[in-house]
């Protein structure tokens, strides 16, 4: 069960995550990946601050329609916002288990950063493949967290907040599993490919720089972790830059596939 909540600072954190320069190469990965076509009909699912459904508006066009759904009012109201110029652009809060919207509504359907939070993931699957037309295309970005290397001089703290973090996510390899509940649930998966995560640098246009506030904020919440040892941890990252030896990298992984039945 996943043990992240978005709640307003949560959500914040994330909306500062969107703009920095690795989320918006993996945004043109994933809307890449999902070939749109003027005209269509999009789904997304956890649209968050609505980042993807903006620019997934641009490839539907005016004649098309982007359903950006997330559980959280919070979010769902930041896409409002970012989405305003974007007629096509419906947000709407909803469960992700519970779409409301009638059988084979879409041509596609993505979600980032979403299916490893669900309770269920094969509920969730078997839900966006019931609103997919068929032959319907889905894109999933996922990490596996497991992929993580992040360099510090006591590895022994790294680890053991790395593992405090592991509970943040239901999946948190999720990529690793996502092929066989893709079948399962009536889908045809057609590849994984990387879109890897690389930071020399500890400043605020990379992921990590944003990530290790999320962090920090879940296991403060959470209190699994001593505040001082987060402190800690999170103070190492500057020292780390000024000698020139920060290192961060990560592998999330773009799953494609289309519904067979
Ligand atoms: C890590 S954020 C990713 C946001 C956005 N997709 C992105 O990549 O920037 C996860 C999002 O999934 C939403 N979410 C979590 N569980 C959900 C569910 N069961 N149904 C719909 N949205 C959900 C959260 O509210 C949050 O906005």
């Amino acid at each position: 069960m996943s043990n992240l909540k978005f709640d307003e600072e949560t959500a914040r954190l994330q909306r500062a995550l969107t703009l920095c320069h690795d989320l918006v190469v993996r945004r043109s990965a994933v809307l890449q990946a999902l070939h749109l076509r003027t005209g269509e009909q999009v789904l997304e699912v956890g649209c968050g601050g609505g980042s993807y459904a903006y620019e997934a508006a641009k490839c539907v066009g005016p004649d098309g329609c982007v359903c950006a759904t997330d559980i959280s009012e919070a979010q769902i109201a930041a896409a409002r916002e970012c989405c305003a110029d974007r007629a096509c652009v419906d947000c709407r809060v909803a469960d992700l288990a519970d779409l409301p919207y009638a059988e084979g509504t879409f041509d596609a359907a993505f979600c980032s950063q979403v299916l490893e939070y669900v309770p269920c993931l094969d509920e969730s699957v078997r839900e966006i493949h019931r609103v997919l037309r068929p032959g319907g295309r889905l894109v999933i970005l996922a990490t596996n967290w497991s992929s993580l290397v992040w360099y510090s001089a006591d590895p022994e703290r790294m680890k053991n907040i790395l593992s405090a973090w592991d509970e943040h996510a239901t999946y948190p390899d999720l990529p690793a599993i996502l092929q066989a509940r893709l079948l399962k649930a009536g889908m045809k998966p057609l590849r994984q490919s990387p879109v890897p995560i690389v930071n020399m640098s500890y400043n605020e246009s990379g992921f990590s720089y944003w990530i290790a506030r999320m962090i920090k904020r879940y296991l403060t919440v959470r209190g699994t972790v001593a505040a001082h040892t987060v402190d800690a941890w999170l103070d190492e990252f500057d020292e780390l830059e000024k000698e020139q030896s920060y290192f961060f990298s990560s592998t999330p992984i773009l799953t494609e596939a289309i519904k067979i039945s």
